[in-house]
Formats: C-alpha cells, structure tokens, sequence
C-alpha cells in the first residue's frame, strides 16, 4: 500500500507542499519516494530510496506537483523502482498490483522498459494510447479496461495542464480549495488547506486543475457530480503531540477512545444485531489485528448472547464462500476500511445478496461504503503501523453488540453492556499512567535480549494472545508466539528453555496449572491479570473487566511492544516490511 499526494493550483510551492503532505503519508509506505513537478510545461522529476520524514528541500517554483511513497510490491526497493514513473508523455504514480503486468509488458516490449515495476507499464499503456490519438481520458478509460487489479493512479500527460486520477478498489479522497484542489490516499495529507472533500468511487475517473475537478464514470466516460463534504478532523489528531512516536500517543489515546467507540444509540446497535439475527449463517471477516479482534468477538457472542459466529480470516474466505448467499451476514471489521482482502470478500458477497455489517475507523473508506449497516469506531486516525486504540475501539463495540443481540432475550442487556464498558474505560483511563509505562518498560529492559518469547491465554484471552504475537513480532522484530493455554502441553510446550519470557493472560486456576508447567521447565512468568498469582516472577496488573478482560489485557502488551522496540533502537511507527493498511492482496 502507498501513499499518493497531488495539487494543482495557484501556490507557486506545490513540490514543497506535496513534500509536506507525502511526511504525513509515511506511514502508509516508507520504502521509497517520489516527487515530479511541473514549472513552464516541463516535468521533472527526483526520486529516492528510503524515508521521506527526514528530506529537506526545496522544489522552487511550480504549480503543479505529485508524489508518492512506496510500499514495495513488483520490484526491488530501488530508484528506478521508485514512483513516479515516466514513460513517454506520461509521468504517474500508482496504488494496487497490475496482476496481468507481464503480459502488456511483453506487448509493449520489455526492452523498452527501466523498471521491474507494473506501474511502469500502465504508463507505457497510456503513452501507447495517446500516441493512438486517444484524448488522456480516452486514454486512461481503455487501459483501465486492460488492467486486471485493483488501483489508483495520478497521471500528469506532457503539454497538457491539470492532472487526471483514477481508482479500482484503492482510495483517493480529493481535497477542494476556490483555486486549487488536492487528491491524496488520505485526508490528513491536505488537511491544513482544506477540510471540505469528494470521494472518488470505484470505477470513477477526475480531471483537476486549479479549483476545477471534473467527474466522470471510468467505463462510459459519462459525468459524475460530487457533493461536497466537510470532514471534522482535527489536525492535532493526525499529529504526535508531545509523544515521541504515534505508536505510544495512540495507546494513550485509549483513555478516551474506548468510552468513545461504544457512543452509538441504542437504535443503530439494534440495527446492526438485525441483520445478524435476520441471517442464517453469519462470518467475521477481518485481517492482521482486527481478525484477532474478530476472534474475541466470537467468545463474546457465544458467552454473552448464545450466538455462534464464524471466523475466517479474509485472506481465507474463499474456501468458504460457496456457503455466503442472501441469507448470509458478513460482519467486516478494518481499521483502515481499504484492506483488499476484506474488500474482495465483501464485494462478491454483495453480488450474491449477503448483508454486511461493518465496523471501521474511517467513514468514508471503501468498507464503510459497501457496508448496509456500518458502526465507526471512532478512534481518530491511527497512523502507527502497528494497530492499538482500533483494537481495543473494536472490541470494545463487539463487546456491546453481543449485549445488544441479547436484548430481545435479556431486556436491559444494552445498558448492561454499556456499565461493564464504561467500567472497563474507566480502569484503563486509571491504568495508562506514566508509573505503569515505566513499570512495563523495566520488564522490557529485562527480556530484550531474548529471542524468542511466547503468549498464553484461554477463552477471549486466546485470540489476544495471538494478537500480543503479532504487536511484538511487528515492531521489536523478537519471534513471538501466541497459543491457547490449554493446547501448550500438545506440542508448542517443547520449546520452553530457561528463561524464555512467557506471557500469561489471567488468572483462572486453569491458566495458572498451565504457567506453572512452564514455570516447571525454566520459564520466567509475566503475569497480566487483575491478581498476583504465586508462579508469577513479573506481574502487570489488569483491571478485572467483568467479561471484557481481552479489552483491557492487550494495553500492557501493547506498552511492552513499544519499549521493546524503543530499546532496540527500532521505529515503531513505521517497522520494516509493513504499511498501515495493505490495500494489495
Ligand atoms: C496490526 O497491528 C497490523 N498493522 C495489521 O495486522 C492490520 O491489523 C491489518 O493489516 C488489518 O488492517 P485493517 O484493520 O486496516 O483492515
């Protein structure tokens, strides 16, 4: 997944200003970037491999710029890789995979091309094209009909003012000014100039220059209009504050967040739990983090409301899709809304009359949209990598939706939901101290050296101890791993050596018999519960949730991450080989 920024306008700065929004974009891409300009009708362009947060310079004069930071998919992390990409007239940058890339590319000639990348071919299809007579919208409509997969392109066309963009299935929100308009991956990139923005849908095409966009739909070229909406973001939310790293202002941010997520009228909640309960057969689709958060959900419906809801992680889903039909709810849960994995799912369940529900950090994103009911969490833009107050934010809303499913039963189980949450909000405000980071920073400085460390939990602690995984494997890079307390005696309990750090969630007398047989063979016990068990060596105390004990169980592992990293001398907001949303299957 990349991050795109354009403008065009009277600023005489627009390659500063895309330099400027590209920093903000980082966090959906940091292999390389890529900033072309046009001053007097000439495009040029100055690309580089690695982080754009530390560049400084000076584009000088142009109005009319775009830029692009890479998430490597087709090709090395190299210059020639690096985005935009020239060929011909055309100048572009590009989000998605072009699956059929190969195949244009030896139409075209390989030997014609510099790069190992498909974006560079779609640019090489356009200049074909133009070179055909093709007008540039012409142009972009036959190609988009060539390329197979989802994308988003900005394309600049030498002699031609003004800049054109179109998307498949990967977003660009543009951002309107009197005289200048923007398009970028995301808000945060031009929020300081404007708040009122478009949305370019799937299969539509803009042509902006200055303050003018014109809409049309991608396969028949006929205009669109666009309504204008304004969006309340605030800036300081996208920004860092006086935290070191986004990572650790989002875990912080959870003294708010969860009380936040669970905001939501008691008519939307029962609209939502309708679709469930109208269904037969209903799926939890998710990735990454938000599947884990999906697999507690499971616990909470089956506990709570007597409700059994499949999980498959969306990357899964296909095996099982010849079950989804109109009788069907496919609850999506995405922070970013843009997964493809997740679209994918939802986009063929739609065909065949499947409901979805959907549950997101961004309203407006391609999930929310697809979506018949869809519940924001609210969490405000969450731009570390490695996904905290969305978790929780999710869980939190499940939480209370298998309440809410249980209010035909149990009357009064809505309110129910809403005291325990509530409670747990209160208890995590208290716990997200600087005392309580500090605490867990000295256990981190104890087990930083080691290279292994493993997680268990039972019941909704299980799907957080693969998630406690996936939060230390993803920022301090230590092979970590989760399983359920009860199935380390069938196997995974052979890897336990003296001193393996290991994890235990709870303290219930069967998770406890379990860390005592690691205990048994060396373990050193970190225990994350409400009590101080006796087999503890390190205990990091937990509010006790009334059943929402995964919300509260995953702060501290999400502390311990953190300062994991930060003693290794690694970034957590932007770990390697990862984006913020994986908008590519
Ligand atoms: C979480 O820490 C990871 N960054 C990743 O697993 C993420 O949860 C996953 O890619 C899903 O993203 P989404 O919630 O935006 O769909």
């Amino acid at each position: 997944m990349c991050g795109i920024f354009a403008i065009s306008g009277e600023r005489e700065t627009a390659g500063n200003i895309v330099l400027k929004g590209l920093k903000k974009l980082e966090y959906r891409g940091y292999d390389s970037w890529g900033i072309a300009i046009r001053d007097a009708g000439k495009i040029s362009i100055e690309k580089q491999i690695g982080k754009i947060s530390g560049v400084k310079k000076d584009f000088g004069k142009s109005t009319e710029s775009m830029g692009h930071t890479r998430w490597a998919t087709h090709g090395g992390v190299t210059n020639e890789n690096a985005h935009p990409h020239k060929f011909g007239k055309i100048t572009l940058v590009h989000n998605g995979i072009f699956e059929n890339f190969l195949e244009v590319k030896k139409e075209i000639g390989a030997e014609k091309f510099k790069s190992e990348t498909d974006t560079e071919v779609i640019a090489a299809l356009l200049d074909e094209l133009l070179e055909t007579g093709l007008e540039p919208d012409e142009a972009i409509r036959e190609a988009a009909k060539k390329i197979v997969g989802r994308f988003a392109i900005l394309v600049m066309v030498e002699g031609i003012p003004g800049l054109f963009a179109a998307r498949r299935g990967s977003p660009l929100i543009l951002g309107r000014g009197k005289t200048e308009t923007f398009i970028a991956s995301d808000i945060p990139a031009f929020l300081e100039y404007t708040n009122t923005v478009n949305y370019l849908d799937d299969n539509e095409m803009v042509y902006i220059s200055g303050g003018t966009a014109i809409f049309s739909n991608l396969k028949t070229g006929d205009p669109i209009t666009k309504r204008d909406i304004t969006v309340n973001w605030k800036i300081e939310e996208a920004e860092k504050g006086e935290f070191e790293h986004f990572m650790i202002k989002e875990i912080f941010d959870q003294k708010d967040t969860i009380a936040r997520a669970i905001n939501h009228d008691d008519e939307l909640l029962k609209k939502a739990v309708k679709l469930l309960q109208e269904s037969n057969g209903a799926y939890f689709i998710a990735c990454g983090t938000a599947h884990k958060v999906t697999s507690a959900a499971e616990y909470f419906f089956a506990e709570i409301s007597g409700r059994k809801i499949n999980v498959v992680p969306a990357g899964e889903m296909p095996s099982f899709e010849k079950f989804v039909n109109e009788e069907t709810a496919l609850i999506a849960i995405s922070q970013s809304g843009e997964t493809a994995d997740v679209l994918e799912i939802l986009e063929r369940g739609k065909k065949v009359g499947a409901k979805i529900l959907a549950i997101t950090n961004v309203e407006t994103s391609s999930v929310a949209r697809i979506a018949d009911v869809h519940l924001p969490i609210q969490a405000g833009v969450e731009k570390a990598v490695a996904s905290t107050k969305a978790a929780t934010a999710q869980m939190a809303l499940c939480f209370l939706l298998a309440y809410a499913d249980a209010e035909n039963i149990r009357p009064g189980s809505i309110n129910r939901g809403r005291e325990i949450l509530r409670s747990t909000a209160s208890s995590i405000n208290d716990l997200l101290n600087p005392r309580y980071a500090e605490y867990v920073e000295a256990i981190a400085e104890k087990i930083v050296d080691r290279r292994n460390m493993f997680i268990i939990g039972r019941g909704a602690l299980y799907p957080m101890a693969l998630e406690s995984a996936i939060k230390i494997q993803e920022v301090s890079y230590i092979h970590a791993q989760g399983f359920a307390a009860g199935e380390l005696k069938h196997g995974p309990i052979a890897l336990i050596e003296k001193r393996v750090p290991c994890l235990v969630l709870g303290d219930d007398s069967e998770t406890i018999s379990n860390a005592m047989e690691l205990k048994a063979r060396g373990a050193r016990i970190i225990g994350i519960a409400p009590t101080r068990a006796d087999v503890f060596d390190e205990w990091l105390r937990v509010p006790d949730c009334n059943g929402a004990q995964a919300i509260a169980s995953i702060i501290p592992v999400q502390l311990l991450a953190y300062h994991l990293a930060i003693l290794k001398g690694l970034d957590p907001d932007m770990p390697r080989n990862l984006a913020k949303s994986v908008t590519v299957k």
